[in-house]
């Protein structure tokens, strides 16, 4: 708890950089509203009160200090209301004219490469940092697919099996497992390894049911930077393992369960000086929340009714509800769309406080087939809680047969995902069913991870069949039960 022991030793030329977000931006406890430097010699994950903190950041428009802009806002001012959809405009016109100078323009290499993000094309609302400062793949840029029985083609008859399955006119699939190492992840650590590299860390670390450490290890690598995963011994999935191997990070499997893992990794960086990274470090956060503003932007800032997402250690849910809070606030968008977390039953903490209308927070021994969202003891619990209090949304619970059922339609489909990201479509599914999510409401499901991370778990492996002579007449038989030629 507290502030590291062991001080960092950030580059000189660094120092300016975090001189200027020491004033910009703040820590701010989520439970007991204590404030703290944003940056600081020792870097800070908890509050003293063991609270989960949250970055507050002074948001600046580019333009904001331009004489014209001044000008024309204060003109325009005459009200609150309309202040948000005059601003609103000038924060579409920048990110709008990023997605396309990214491609186009013939901007500097720096600034192209950030613009060409899906993360750094909003950096003014993550991370104010100089462009060079940056360390990215780049991420983001993930397929937006429309799945829905209304907003699909004609000529997609596949992918509407979907929204059939979910029962919903208007539903969207947004896949962030076609980020760089095949997961959401790699929105948060891109900032995080940033902010690693600016503070000068010696290592990095994380817990992980395997999607973060494949990214921190990938992220690191690029960066020269020694990174270390703890991970559930053989609960993580073998692609995923396979990953953190390769990109080469130091792999540590212990004894125990994701939730024993995250308390040993806090403890170890705090003793040992190593920069941690798991979405308990704020600046993860901050990066995560990119997936909220790109979906939003691809849908022409017309914000929809409904998010639905996997939740397990409530990172993502805390990210992109403050990333719509954020986007209300900016006028980038007219109403927060309502937020649906939806967990595994065997793995539902989340599920059973909410419950209890949020009187009690809950711990569970976990247990699921969805490795990525075995949790018992969520780490985001606080953010999360006020995400969906504040957006009017719902936790719900799904079994994993129920995870299995709607796997094997999105795989089938032909986008697939891996088992914990199937929770979403399980999820809108039960929830249109109670009647709580309306059949002709637009609703964004987000596909956390990508199908290849997970090949065991609910592919029909039976369907490999039996091996074949290598004739026309072989090839005959075996179709012969399968395909009308
Ligand atoms: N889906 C996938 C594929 C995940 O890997 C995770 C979390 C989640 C959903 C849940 O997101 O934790 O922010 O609520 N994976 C973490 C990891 C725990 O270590 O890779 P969350």
């Amino acid at each position: 708890m507290g502030e590291n022991p062991i001080d960092l030793e950030p580059d000189r030329s660094n120092q300016i950089v975090l001189h200027q977000l020491a004033t910009d931006i703040r820590l701010r406890c989520v439970e007991c509203d204590s404030q703290y430097p944003g940056v600081s010699d020792q870097p800070r994950y908890r509050c003293d009160c063991g609270g989960v903190l949250d970055v507050d950041t002074n948001i600046h428009h580019p333009l904001q200090q331009e004489p014209v802009f001044l000008e024309s806002f204060e003109a325009l001012k005459t009200s609150e209301s309309d202040v948000k959809p005059f601003t609103g405009v000038y924060w579409r016109q920048l990110f709008e004219g990023r997605v396309t100078s990214s491609s186009t323009w013939p901007v500097n290499m720096v600034t192209q490469l950030a613009d060409s993000s899906g993360v750094w094309r909003y950096r003014e609302l993550i991370l104010p940092i100089p462009e060079q400062h940056i360390v990215s793949h780049p991420e983001g840029n993930t397929g937006l697919y429309p799945v829905g029985r209304e907003n699909c083609g004609d000529h997609r008859s596949g992918h509407r099996q979907i929204g059939h399955y979910a029962g919903l006119e208007y539903l969207y699939l947004k896949h962030e497992g076609e980020n760089p190492t095949g997961s959401f992840k790699d929105r948060g650590m891109t900032v995080g390894v940033t902010m690693a590299s600016l503070l000068g860390a010696c290592a990095v670390a994380c817990a992980s049911t395997g999607n973060t450490s494949a990214s921190l290890a990938s992220y690191a690598a690029q960066l020269g930077l020694p990174g270390i995963v703890f991970l559930p011994s053989a609960h993580v999935a073998a692609g995923k393992l396979a990953q953190s191997l390769a990109y080469g990070a130091t792999t540590i499997q212990i004894e125990g369960d994701f939730d024993d893992a995250m308390r040993l990794v806090e403890h170890v960086c705090n003793e040992l000086g190593i920069y941690l990274l798991n979405s308990l470090n704020p600046f993860r956060i901050e990066g995560q929340k990119a997936i909220g503003f790109e979906l939003l932007q691809q849908l022409g800032w017309e914000a929809p009714d409904w998010v639905v997402l996997p939740a397990g250690n409530l990172g993502n849910t805390s990210a992109i509800g403050k990333a719509f809070r954020q986007a209300y606030r900016l006028g980038l968008i007219a109403h927060m769309p309502r937020i649906a977390a939806i967990q595994a039953s065997g793995a539902n903490p989340f599920f059973r406080s909410y419950m209890s209308g949020f009187r009690h927070r809950e711990h569970v021994r976990a247990q699921t087939i969805a490795t990525a969202i075995k949790i018992g003891d969520p780490v985001s619990y606080s953010r999360a809680r006020l995400v969906i209090e504040e957006s009017n949304g719902v936790v719900e619970e799904v079994t994993d047969d129920a995870i299995l059922a709607a796997k094997t339609v999105i795989d089938r489909s032909g986008i697939g995902c891996e088992p914990a990201s199937a929770a979403t479509l399980a999820g809108a599914r039960k929830l249109v069913e109670r009647g709580i999510i309306k059949r002709e409401e637009r609703v964004v499901g987000i596909l956390t991870g990508n199908l290849l991370k997970d090949s065991l778990t609910g592919i029909p492996q039976h369907k490999q069949g039996t091996t074949i002579s290598a004739s026309i007449e072989a090839v005959r038989r075996a179709l012969a039960n399968n395909i009308s030629l």
